[in-house]
């Protein structure tokens, strides 16, 4: 496996154990998965996991993903497995999609926010596979970002985003799947879709059948695990438009899915139709943006239809000021 790493990410087998002893040290380390770079700390140690929250600037009410890598490790941090997450497991793991459970005593309640419930996945990236082998612990790992900012798709976006309050980066290239994992409990009665992502809700429904939709938080008393509405948000101000109608006034770029802009001096990209190219390409493309200092960012609304569900989500929150 470390060749391979090597061939395909230029990551060496020394990298590979220097990220993992900084993690027993209780270091942030930034490693890519095939959604977006985490941002790693041993989810053992409350004193490190301490740390992202400060290197983020993250508000303790936000409760972190736990990584392991695979399946059988979920009982280290866990203290259930039903029968719909060994389904889900089976079919999506290693992968974008993660699972709320009961949690297991030793996960540190700091890790999850005081919830008696953890988030665990095994996620794709061979880096992170290796990273997680090499380091035997589970990894809390948020997206490798400041609060509220855009996540990070490539190392240089970790670099430009924490800088110096990251102790090691990984760079395994940029991110295939390009938005974060699908967030589904499995802690209440029935499923519950707390955040769409890379997995889709028809691709969990056809495996366990109907899921249910967690309500929009409403207040700031309630931050409902990470489903802040301004998360996600580029520095330049986003707006979503129908019909290609533009703002008139200032210098900005509109993001063209199917509408062609109805004012011809905006400077306009062309995003992919597919919903699956359109969120590996989306938050690369707004890291671009915003370097470029546009007065607007525009973006062509995409339709209100199921497959869309994970990237509309993004532009929602992107756009909420
Ligand atoms: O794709 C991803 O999930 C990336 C990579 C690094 O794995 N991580 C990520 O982490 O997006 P973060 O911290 O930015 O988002 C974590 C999400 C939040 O919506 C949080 O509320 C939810 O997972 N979450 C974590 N633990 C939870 C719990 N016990 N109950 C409910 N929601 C939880
Ligand atoms: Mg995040």
């Amino acid at each position: 496996m470390p060749d391979d790493l090597f061939r395909q990410f230029g990551i060496s087998e020394a990298q590979i154990q220097h990220a993992a002893s900084l993690l027993r040290q209780g270091k942030l380390v930034a490693f890519p998965t095939e959604t977006v770079y985490g941002l790693g700390a041993n989810a053992l140690d409350a004193d490190a996991v301490a740390r992202v929250f400060e290197a983020k600037g993250r508000p303790r009410t936000s409760p972190l993903i736990v990584h392991v890598g695979s399946p059988e490790l979920v009982s280290s941090v866990a203290a259930e497995w039903p029968q719909q997450a060994q389904l889900l497991a089976e079919h999506f793991w290693p992968g974008p999609l993660t699972l709320v459970l009961k949690k297991n005593p030793i996960v540190p309640d700091i890790v999850t926010a005081g919830l008696d419930t953890v988030g665990v996945r095994v996620p794709a990236h061979p880096v992170a596979l290796a990273l997680l082998a090499a380091a035997k612990l589970p990894v809390a790992a948020p997206s490798a970002n400041r609060f509220t900012q855009l996540s990070p798709t490539t190392a240089d976006h970790v670099k430009q985003g924490l800088g110096s309050r990251v102790d090691y980066i990984l760079n395994g290239g940029p991110c295939t799947v390009g938005i974060e994992s699908t967030v589904l409990s499995l802690a209440e009665a029935k499923p519950v879709l707390l955040r769409p992502g890379g997995i889709t809700r028809a691709q969990i429904e056809e495996l366990i059948g109907p899921i249910s939709t967690q309500s929009e938080p409403t207040s700031a008393a309630h931050p409902s695990p990470g489903m802040h509405p301004k998360h996600y948000r580029p520095r330049t101000p986003l707006l979503l438009v129908n019909d290609g109608r533009l703002p008139e006034r200032g210098r900005g770029v509109y993001l063209q899915l199917n509408h062609p802009p109805m004012v011809a001096t905006a400077h306009v990209l062309s995003m992919p139709r597919h919903p699956g190219e359109y969120a590996a390409r989306l938050y690369a493309t707004l890291h671009d943006l915003d370097q470029a200092g546009y007065d607007w960012i525009a973006v062509d609304s995409p339709p209100d239809m199921p497959e869309w569900e994970a990237v509309l989500d993004r532009l929602r929150r992107a756009a909420e000021r």
